[in-house]
C-alpha cells in the first residue's frame, strides 16, 4: 500500500503548522536569544522594542505565570534566562506584535548587558572541571581487570564524533489559540504532544486538562522535536494564556538552528583486547558526551550509548562508563539513534584500530565476533540473532571477496583515484529504555456507515506511520482502506502519550490500535452469529462480507455495522497496550529492556579523488532485518533516508562551534547536508524476510532508526581508501571525514605545512571581530 500521504504530499496540500488557517487576531511571536554562551546578565533593556511598531507586549521570565522550568528529565531548564544565559542562543525575551515584521523588528531593538563567564564547549574540559549533568553511568559484563593479561593483541585510541543539525524541512514551531474557561489550544510541531502539554502546564501554571495540544504532522522530526518543541509551544501558550489572544511562532531556518541543540558530539577512549583467534575478549570504553548547557534527555541519550557500546558483537567482558558533561552549547538532544550510533562508532574504530595494527581486514575481526543466539548483552538481555544471517546474506550480495578484488585491481592501476569498501554490521535495542514509557492507546469509533476513524498517540512526521495505523485497521476489519481515516494526534482524544521515537511508535500504537479494532471486531461477530444463528467461532470478516464456515452470508460489513448499533451495542473502542516481558534495573545496568533487537548488514564502496581530497559513494549493499515487513515501499524509504544521513553525519555535516560557543555552521551555506550529488551513486537493498515471532507490529520489524548507522561504514570505506593511497597514513578515528580532513589525511607528512597555512587564516578570521547587532558584550 502506498503512503496515504504521498497524494496530498505531492499536491501541495498537506497540512503543517504553517498551514494551519489563523484565527482572527492572531499575533505573532518572535524570540530574543543570548548572543553570550555564558554570563550574567547585568541589564536588559526592553524599552525600545517596547514602543517599537505593533508590539503589544515583550515577555520575560517575570511574567511566567507558572513556574520557569522546562527540563524533561532534570529541572535545570529554564524557558527564559533569569539571572545567567547558559549558551548562545538562550531565550531572553519574547516579544509579541500584529505582525510577524514587526515581532522580528522588534527583537532587534532589545540592549543587553552581559558579565562573561567562562565558556566551556569541549565535553573532556567540562568532565575535568566535574561538570556533569548526571553521575557516571557504567555497564559492565565479566571482568576485564583481569582478562587483558589473556589477550595476544591489546590497542588503545580515541574516537570522536561531531554533533549533526536535525534540519528537519518544517522548522520549530507552534501556535496557542484561546478557549472559553481558560482553555489553551496548542498546535505544535512536536513528537511528543504531551511533553508539551507538560511542559506548558508547568509554565503556565494551567493543569493539563486545560491543554490541548493537536499535531496534524510533521516536516520532520528526527528526535529535534522530541523535548525541543516544548520551548516554542510554551512560549505560544504562556503569551496566549497573558493576553488572550492567539499568538504564532514559526522559527526561521537560522533561528532554528541556531537556539535549538542537535546530536550530541562524543569523545572517546577505547581500549580493545583480541586473542590470537581474533575474538575479541576485553573492551574498555569511556564516553564523554557533549550535553550542551542542561540535560534535556541527555542522561537518557548517554544510556543508549551504554546498551549498544558492542555493537553487534559479543564480547564477554566489557566495562563502559560514560560521563554527561555539562558545556555552554545549546542543550544537545535526541537525534535518529540516540547515542547508539555514538557508541557504535567507537567500538567500529577500535576494530579498524586493531585491523589497521593487524595488517588484516576489518571485516576478519568483526565476522568473527557476530553476535549468535544465546548470548548475552552486556546488560544482561539474552542475544536472538540474525547477525550472522543479515552478514552472510550481505557478503554473497555483493560477492565480498570479488569487489575487494576489484578494489585493489583498481587501486593498482589507479594513481590519482583510490576506492575503498567497508562492511558495517548493525544491531539496534527496540523499546525506550526507559520500561514505563512503552505504553500507547488508540480510539477507534467505526460510523453507522461503515466509515472508521482511528486516533493514536502516534505522530507522523513523514516516517509513514498513520499508513501503517490505517493498515492495522483496514486489516482486522477486512475493509478497504478509504473507509479509514487517521485523526490528527490530540491529547483530549489520547492521553498520556509516549514520544513518537526510539523507533516504536508504529509498534506501540499499532499494538493498541490492534487491541481497539479487535474489541470491536468481536462485538460485531457476536453480533453477526446472533442474527446468522450460527456459533460465534465460525464468523469470518473477509472483504467487507460476513462469511460462514468460509462461505457468504449475504450479510455485509455495512448491514452488520448497522445491526450492531440498532442493538445499542459500542462501535467505539479506546485500546491500550503495553510492551510485554521487559525490564531494566537501572543500578545493576542489567535486565531484559528491549522487546527485540533489528539487525543488518551494509557493504559501502567510495572512489576516493586523491589530488582535491573529493569523494563519491559508490555504491551500499545491504541486508536488513525486518521481520516481516507491513509495508515495503515505506519501509525501503526510511532505509534509504536513514542511510543518507547517516553518511551526512559522517561524511559532510559539520556542526562548528567556535571557543566562545558560537556556532559557525549556522546555516546552509556553512553547513553541508547531503544532496543528490552526495547519495550513493547505487543503494541495493535486501529483506530479510523472517516469520518467526517478536513483538513487533504483525511481526513488522521497527525500521526508523537503524538504518542510519549503516552510513558509519561510509566513514570506514573512506578510511581504507586514505590507506591504499599512503599506508603511513593513520587517520583519526574523528568524524566527520569530510573533504578537507580527508585530504590533510592523504598527505599526513605535508599536514605542518598546511596549518601553518591555517593558522594564519585563523588569524585574519579573529581579526574581523564579531558582533551581534543586539549584544554589548562588556
Ligand atoms: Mo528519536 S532519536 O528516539 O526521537
Amino acid at each position: 500500500m502506498k503512503n496515504i500521504d504521498s497524494y496530498t504530499h505531492t499536491r501541495g496540500e498537506s497540512v503543517y503548522l504553517d498551514d494551519i488557517p489563523v484565527v482572527a487576531g492572531t499575533l505573532y511571536a518572535a524570540c530574543f536569544d543570548s548572543p553570550v554562551a555564558h554570563g550574567k546578565i547585568i541589564n536588559l533593556d526592553l524599552h525600545a522594542a517596547e514602543n517599537s511598531p505593533g508590539v503589544v507586549r515583550v515577555l520575560t521570565h517575570k511574567d511566567i505565570t507558572g513556574i520557569n522550568q522546562i527540563g524533561g528529565i532534570i529541572p535545570d531548564e529554564e524557558l527564559f534566562a533569569e539571572y545567567h544565559v547558559h549558551f548562545c542562543g538562550m531565550p531572553v525575551a519574547l516579544v509579541i506584535a500584529e505582525t510577524e515584521y514587526q515581532a522580528r523588528a522588534a527583537v532587534k531593538k532589545i540592549k543587553i548587558e552581559i558579565e562573561p563567564l567562562p565558556i566551556i564547549t569541549d565535553p573532556r574540559e567540562a568532565a575535568e572541571k566535574g561538570e556533569l549533568i548526571v553521575p557516571p553511568r557504567t555497564f559492565k559484563i565479566g571482568e576485564c581487570d583481569t582478562t587483558w593479561d589473556q589477550c595476544d593483541h591489546i590497542f588503545v585510541g580515541r574516537a570522536d564524533t561531531n554533533g549533526q543539525e536535525h534540519l528537519y524541512i518544517e522548522t520549530q514551531g507552534a501556535y496557542a489559540i484561546p478557549g472559553e474557561q481558560g482553555v489553551v489550544k496548542i498546535y505544535s510541531s512536536t513528537q511528543s504532544p504531551t511533553a508539551v502539554q507538560r511542559a506548558v502546564s508547568k509554565v503556565t501554571g494551567l493543569a493539563m486538562h486545560l491543554l490541548e495540544v493537536d499535531v496534524t504532522r510533521l516536516g520532520g522530526g528526527f528526535g529535534g522535536k522530541e523535548d525541543q518543541a516544548n520551548t516554542w509551544a510554551a512560549l505560544c501558550a504562556l503569551a496566549t494564556h497573558i493576553l488572550k489572544r492567539p499568538v504564532k511562532y514559526s522559527l526561521s531556518r537560522m533561528e532554528d538552528i541556531r537556539m535549538t541543540g542537535k546530536r550530541h558530539p562524543y569523545s572517546s577512549d577505547f581500549k580493545i583486547g583480541l586473542n590470537k583467534d581474533l575474538k575479541i575478549i576485553a573492551y574498555e570504553v569511556t564516553f564523554y558526551q557533549n550535553a550542551g548547557a542542561s540535560a534535556d534527555l541527555s542522561p537518557a541519550v548517554l544510556e543508549r550509548t551504554l546498551f549498544h557500546c558492542t555493537n553487534t558483537y559479543f564480547i564477554p567482558n566489557v566495562i563502559a562508563t560514560a560521563y554527561s558533561c555539562r558545556t555552554n552549547l545549546p542543550p544537545n538532544t535526541a537525534f535518529r539513534g540516540f547515542g547508539g550510533p555514538q557508541g557504535m562508532f567507537v567500538i567500529e574504530s577500535a576494530i579498524a584500530k586493531a585491523a589497521d595494527e593487524l595488517g588484516i581486514d576489518a571485516d576478519i575481526i568483526q565476522q568473527r565476533n557476530l553476535l549468535q543466539t544465546g548470548d548475552e548483552f552486556l546488560y544482561g538481555q539474552k542475544v536472538v540473532s540474525e547477525a550472522g544471517e543479515c552478514w552472510n546474506k550481505a557478503i554473497s550480495l555483493c560477492n565480498l571477496e570479488a569487489a575487494k578484488k576489484e578494489v585493489a585491481d583498481f587501486n593498482l592501476k589507479n594513481d590519482q583515484y583510490k576506492k575503498g569498501i567497508s562492511v558495517m554490521p548493525i544491531c539496534f535495542g527496540i523499546s525506550f529504555t526507559n520500561t514505563l514509557m512503552n505504553q500507547a492507546r488508540a480510539l477507534v469509533h467505526v460510523y453507522t456507515d461503515g466509515s472508521v476513524v482511528v486516533s493514536t498517540g502516534a505522530i507522523e512526521m513523514g516516517q509513514g506511520v498513520n499508513t501503517k495505523i490505517l493498515q492495522v485497521v483496514a486489516q482486522v476489519f477486512s475493509i478497504d482502506p478509504s473507509r479509514v481515516k487517521v485523526n490528527s494526534t490530540n491529547t483530549y482524544r489520547i492521553a498520556n502519550t509516549s514520544p513518537s521515537a526510539a523507533s516504536a511508535t508504529a509498534d506501540l500504537n499499532g499494538k493498541a490500535t490492534l487491541v481497539a479494532c479487535s474489541e470491536i471486531l468481536s462485538r460485531l461477530k457476536k453480533v453477526a452469529a446472533d442474527e446468522l444463528k450460527v456459533e460465534e467461532s465460525v464468523i469470518e470478516l473477509k472483504d467487507e462480507l460476513v462469511f460462514t464456515n468460509g462461505i457468504k452470508s449475504g450479510m455485509n460489513w455495512e448491514q452488520l455495522v448497522l445491526t450492531t448499533f440498532a442493538k445499542r451495542i459500542s462501535l467505539s473502542e479506546h485500546g491500550h497496550y503495553t510492551t510485554p516481558g521487559i525490564h531494566f534495573d537501572k543500578v545493576a545496568g542489567k535486565g531484559h529492556p528491549f522487546a527485540y533487537h533489528v539487525y543488518g548488514t551494509a557493504i559501502t564502496t567510495v572512489t576516493v579523488d586523491c589530488l582535491r581530497g573529493i569523494y563519491e559513494v559508490d555504491s551500499v549493499k545491504l541486508v536488513h532485518d525486518f521481520g516481516s515487513s507491513m509495508n515495503r515501499v515505506i519501509d525501503i524509504g526510511q532505509i534509504e533516508g536513514g542511510l543518507v544521513q547517516g553518511i551526512g553525519w559522517m561524511t559532510l555535516e559539520e556542526v562548528v562551534y567556535d571557543q566562545e560557543g558560537r556556532l559557525r555552521s549556522n546555516a546552509l551555506s556553512t553547513y553541508k547536508v547531503p544532496d543528490i550529488y552526495s547519495v550513493p551513486k547505487e543503494i541495493v537493498i535486501e529483506f530479510l524476510d523472517t516469520q518467526k515471532d517478536n513483538l513487533a507490529i504483525f511481526r513488522s520489524k521497527a525500521v526508523g532508526e537503524p538504518p542510519l548507522m549503516y552510513g558509519i561504514g561510509a566513514f570506514f570505506a573512506l578510511r581504507n581508501a586514505i590507506r591504499s593511497f599512503n599506508l603511513l597514513s593513520k587517520p583519526a578515528f574523528d568524524a566527520p571525514m569530510t573533504p578537507e580532513k580527508l585530504l590533510l589525511n592523504l598527505y599526513p607528512e605535508k599536514v605542518d605545512a598546511i596549518k601553518r597555512v591555517a593558522k594564519s587564516e585563523e588569524i585574519r578570521e579573529t581579526e574581523m571581530e564579531y558582533t551581534s547587532p543586539a549584544a554589548k558584550v562588556i
